[in-house]
């Protein structure tokens, strides 16, 4: 069995004041029966992860670097995320992979490092619309799955989100059948590659413009395990509702 995950990913959005949400969401749902995730901004994780600390919901980062420490200015590891408080970290978001032209063997080293340091991977995939409308969808996402997967994973270590660029952020959502088509397609393919013991433990989670008001139909497809969310998870009043959807489901 798996347990469901429902995942909100703040982007470079909130302040310290921003922290009250997260009080805020952990006393709507004081023991949930799915996982909670919230990943600020690296300055507020130390506060988040103590701000939350001894409840339901955990701490992640957005990015990692593959190194442990070093001359690497601005950047952040997967170590120090865990020293702060953080049990998980995104890696391989498009919008790191396309505004910072990572790779998919960028993100397997970062997902790599984050799992040697004991934080959850969670590896995005995800087509652009001109890939979607050359029907490409599938041939990107199994690339980009067996690129950015490192071998070292278990159903506790790794997560997969599919987020289709562009759904992120606009309102448009895949239709059911599109999401479903994918996440089906990266099951199949991690069974293929790690068997079916870790191949059906891992978590594949969809995101892009994940909102209350679609999150029951979303979450009701097979393979769905949860959702990646952007806008909707920075108040507590709109991810509630999303989790409150996963639990139901
Ligand atoms: P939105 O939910 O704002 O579309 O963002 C999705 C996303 O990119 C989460 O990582």
């Amino acid at each position: 069995m798996r347990r469901k995950l429902a995942a909100g990913n703040w982007k470079m959005n909130g302040s310290s004041e921003a922290l009250a949400e997260l009080s805020e969401l952990a006393g709507h749902h004081p023991a949930p029966s799915v996982d909670i995730l919230i990943c600020p901004p690296a300055p507020l994780i130390h506060r988040a992860a103590q701000a939350i600390s001894g409840s339901s919901v955990a701490i992640g980062g957005q990015d990692c670097h593959a190194q442990s420490a070093g001359a690497h200015t601005g950047d952040v590891s997967a170590a120090m995320l865990k020293d702060a408080g953080a049990t998980a970290v995104i890696v391989g978001h498009s919008e790191r992979r396309v505004g910072h032209d990572e790779r998919n063997e960028d993100v397997r080293a970062k997902a790599r490092a984050a799992i040697e340091n004991g934080l959850i991977a969670i590896i995005c995939l995800g087509e652009s619309l001109a890939q979607r409308e050359a029907a490409n969808t599938l041939d990107i996402i199994g690339g980009q799955l067996s690129g950015s997967v490192p071998d070292l994973v278990t159903g506790e270590n790794l997560v997969i989100a599919y987020e289709p660029i562009w759904a992120i952020g606009t309102g448009k959502v895949p239709t059911l059948a599109q999401i479903g088509e994918v996440h089906d397609f990266i099951r199949a393919r991690l069974e293929r590659r790690f068997g079916a013991g870790v191949g059906r433990s891992v978590r594949l989670l969809y995101g892009g413009s994940v909102k209350p008001d679609n999150a029951s139909e979303i979450f009701a497809v097979p393979n769905v395990d949860g959702a990646l969310v952007g806008g909707a998870s920075l108040k507590a009043a709109d991810f509630s509702p999303i989790i409150s959807a996963l639990e139901a489901a």
